[in-house]
């Protein structure tokens, strides 16, 4: 029996993609000062995701704020004591710590940041594709709404998912995984569990081709390669160290290498530049003729989280996250499992 289903989503054609924003060194002072004072007024803080563009970065470390992956954002903004959560990064992040705080606001820079697996994971489809192996443990990726998550047993993130997985396995559980086809097959390939996929996938990571990848190597035979598990495995198997954003950036500090070719989103160069000011970044390249993406490795709906869309929404209180409260009581189990296994291993 195969273990896949038909692909359910392919293209983000109607993102559209802001200009980014280009200020002087005083201009951005200014907006900066005056968003600080506007956080402290709504006694709010920014979380932002490593892809999100390096002036929303910048903002969120100057104003004492956080930059990190899908995981370290949720558990972050649960024990900051801000009312208000700004989450700079795309809607499952902001359910997320909606799910995780109920008692506070969480406000986005737009609602319309999305992600091309959780479209691609549509509630009612993935009810029915559950209820037809009731046998499984059903897991899912962080990357989906609140509706997927409340019909988990447990959630995970890249940086966790395969000692989730290895975990399960070793209590005998077959394994529904949801959404991300790629990653589901890398943790397949890691633990050996059986696992039945889903099949949705990351626009921005699908465009890195395995052929590409080679010539480059080619031209820097000292790099090493560092790709997220949202790649195709042809591209992982190229990699020399594997993981979530947070931990790809360890990588290149950790790895004695001085060169590192990077597949995964671009605006991660500004965190990764920053922990290894000495070592060369090279991006790994899109395969351009067949990319599925329109602006090339780089997340159509991150790029919509803008300074002026987040001021807006921090001056109006729009954008904010509502997760209907049985939706999220229920969808809080699978995040608490994870939570709380990340903490049996020092996470
Ligand atoms: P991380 O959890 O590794 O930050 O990944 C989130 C994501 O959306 C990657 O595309
Ligand atoms: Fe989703 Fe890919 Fe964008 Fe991450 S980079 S938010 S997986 S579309």
């Amino acid at each position: 029996m195969s273990n896949l289903i038909p692909m359910l989503f392919t293209q983000a054609d109607a993102v559209a993609k802001p200009a980014p924003m280009i200020l002087s060194e005083q201009e951005k002072a200014s907006w900066f000062a005056r968003i600080q004072d506007e956080l402290v007024q709504h006694h709010a803080i920014i979380i932002a995701h490593y892809y999100t563009s390096p002036l929303i970065q910048e903002l969120a470390q100057a104003t004492g704020g956080f930059i990190g992956d899908s995981l370290e954002m949720a558990r972050w903004g649960k024990q900051h004591d801000a009312t208000t959560l700004i989450v700079a990064g795309v809607r499952f992040m902001g359910e997320s710590a909606k799910i995780l705080s109920p008692e506070k606001r969480v406000l986005m820079p737009t609602l319309e940041a999305n992600c091309s697996m959780d479209i691609g994971c549509p509630i009612e489809e993935f009810d029915a594709f559950c209820d037809a192996h009731p046998d499984r443990v059903v897991v899912v990726y962080a990357n989906t709404s609140a509706a997927v998550k409340a019909r988990a047993d447990w959630m995970v993130t890249s940086s966790i998912a395969v000692p989730i997985i290895e975990h399960l396995d070793g209590l005998g559980k077959k394994i529904l995984f949801a959404p991300d086809r790629h990653l589901g097959r890398y943790i397949q390939g890691k633990t050996g569990a059986d696992m039945l996929l889903w099949q949705s996938s990351c626009i921005v990571h699908d465009a890195f081709k395995a052929n590409t990848l080679r010539q480059l190597k080619a031209q820097y035979p000292d790099a090493a390669v560092l790709v997220h598990p949202e790649a195709h495995h042809d591209v992982i198997a190229l990699a020399d160290s594997v993981g979530s954003t947070t931990q790809l950036i360890k990588a290149c500090t950790q790895l004695p290498n001085q060169q590192f070719i990077v597949a995964t989103e671009r605006n991660i160069f500004y965190k990764m530049q920053q922990a290894a000011p000495n070592k060369q970044l090279i991006q790994a390249p899109a395969d351009e003729a067949n990319a599925t993406c329109r602006s090339c490795i780089h997340c159509p709906w991150m790029a919509m989280n803008s300074l002026e869309a987040l001021e807006r929404a921090l001056l109006t209180g729009s954008n904010e996250i509502q997760v209907d409260p049985q939706i999220a009581k229920r969808a809080l189990i699978p995040l608490n499992r994870m939570m709380e296994f990340a903490k049996t291993l020092n996470l």
